[in-house]
């Protein structure tokens, strides 16, 4: 069984690949304090795999509570969360029950948060059903909700007891959806392994086609989070590169309402392309670069350039305005995660604002 080990300073866990059906036998009852879990889940994620998981943790004599949400970013908010807590305090959860988030990131999130904040903090297992969750959000403790000034600006960190990773749920997403997990998984080649990026060159015609090619780019790409994690659980440096992308994507989220019009991994990959450009125009990385992953996101299918519905509701005044909402701005300025080069990234706040509408200008116009 292939894992990988988090180590950090207080704690220390697993994500192990295994299916769920062995997960739920084998793994999980080893990591229940008690005889009950919460399995907080999504519409689309509970139906093929919520009955797997019940059935064998129900015939192990668990007792489950189950909580089944909409599905969607708009969903990962304080007034759900609050929806989550009322149900399981009404079932009367205690503080040796565990949380199963059983879902994509937005579950991951939302459960996380709450395993959290519930009775001060329970145990909390993470079961991730998309490519996104599996390859980041399920690994470092980042755990919240979006407020309406912005993306995931209410939250904690609660790292998990144990991440099972079944990458054959995977087979159920839906395209859109494996595209947008592909770019949290290149930004990590992009941040901090070049090779990795050069693998997903060779294979970029066969990865969505080829299990063995998927589990090893998400492995390697899990590692590359993995390691920066254990360098700096609490992100008060490095940790911040994994944000490359994100204060661009952040402020087109937030701009776009959550309203589906744009799903996360598609607001990243433009906000990778967009620090790209950024740095070219800032005369750090050089011109042939950027070519080179945008013909990549390209290749692969990703979003480079916003569609006519986001082109409508976007504007630089209005992105720059929501950035410097983001978490990552420091004393008033900006920090942006900037590319050095294919593999390697920097935090920089020295970033002229007009740079920043230009690349904005010219994304919105091709
Ligand atoms: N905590 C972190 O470190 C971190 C890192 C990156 C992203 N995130 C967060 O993750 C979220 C995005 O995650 P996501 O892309 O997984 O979104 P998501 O949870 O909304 O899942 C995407 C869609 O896939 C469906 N789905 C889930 N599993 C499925 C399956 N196996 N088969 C069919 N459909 C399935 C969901 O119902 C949803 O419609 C964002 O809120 C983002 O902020 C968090």
């Amino acid at each position: 069984m292939k894992k990988i080990e988090i180590k950090l300073k207080n704690c220390q866990y697993s994500i192990i690949y295994s299916n769920i059906e062995d997960a739920a036998s084998n793994i999980i009852p080893n990591h229940l304090k008690g005889s009950r879990a919460a399995i907080i889940t999504d519409i689309n994620a509970s139906k093929k795999y919520l009955p797997i998981l019940k059935n064998i943790l129900l015939k192990l004599n668990i007792k489950i509570i189950e909580i089944i949400l909409p599905s969607g970013e708009k969903n990962k908010d304080l007034k759900v969360a609050n929806k989550i807590l009322d149900r399981l305090l009404k079932e009367k959860f205690e503080r040796q029950d565990t949380i199963i988030a059983l879902g994509g990131g937005v579950i991951g999130d939302l459960a996380g948060f709450v395993s959290a904040i519930i009775h001060r903090g329970v145990d909390f297992i993470n079961i991730p059903t998309t490519l996104l969750a599996q390859v980041d959000s399920s690994i470092g403790g980042k755990t919240g909700v979006n407020s309406i000034h912005g993306k995931n600006l209410i939250g904690s960190f609660k790292q998990p007891k144990v991440v099972i990773c079944d990458i054959n749920t995977l087979s159920s997403l839906p395209k859109r959806e494996l595209l947008a997990g592909y770019a949290e998984l290149v930004k990590h080649a992009l941040i901090g392994d070049a090779d990795l990026f050069t693998y997903l060159e060779d294979n970029v015609n066969l990865i969505f086609d080829d299990k063995k090619i998927l589990e090893e780019a998400l492995i390697r790409s899990a590692n590359v989070k993995a390691d920066i994690v254990m360098k700096d659980e609490l992100e008060d440096g490095i940790r911040a590169h994994l944000n490359l992308g994100h204060t661009f994507a952040h402020a087109i989220e937030s701009a776009s309402q959550y309203d589906g019009t744009i799903l996360h991994g598609e607001a990243v990959s433009l906000g990778i392309l967009m620090a790209y450009k950024t740095s070219m125009m800032k005369g750090i990385c050089s011109n042939e670069q950027v070519n080179i992953v945008e013909r990549h996101f390209k290749k692969i299918g990703l979003k480079t350039t916003f569609g006519s519905l986001l082109r409508k509701k976007l504007n630089a005044n209005l992105l720059i305005d929501l950035m410097k909402n983001d978490k990552k701005v420091k004393q008033g300025y900006i920090n942006f995660i900037i590319p050095n080069k294919i593999g390697q990234v920097s935090i920089r706040s020295d970033i002229d604002q007009k740079i920043i509408e230009s690349v904005i200008d010219t994304t919105l116009s091709s």
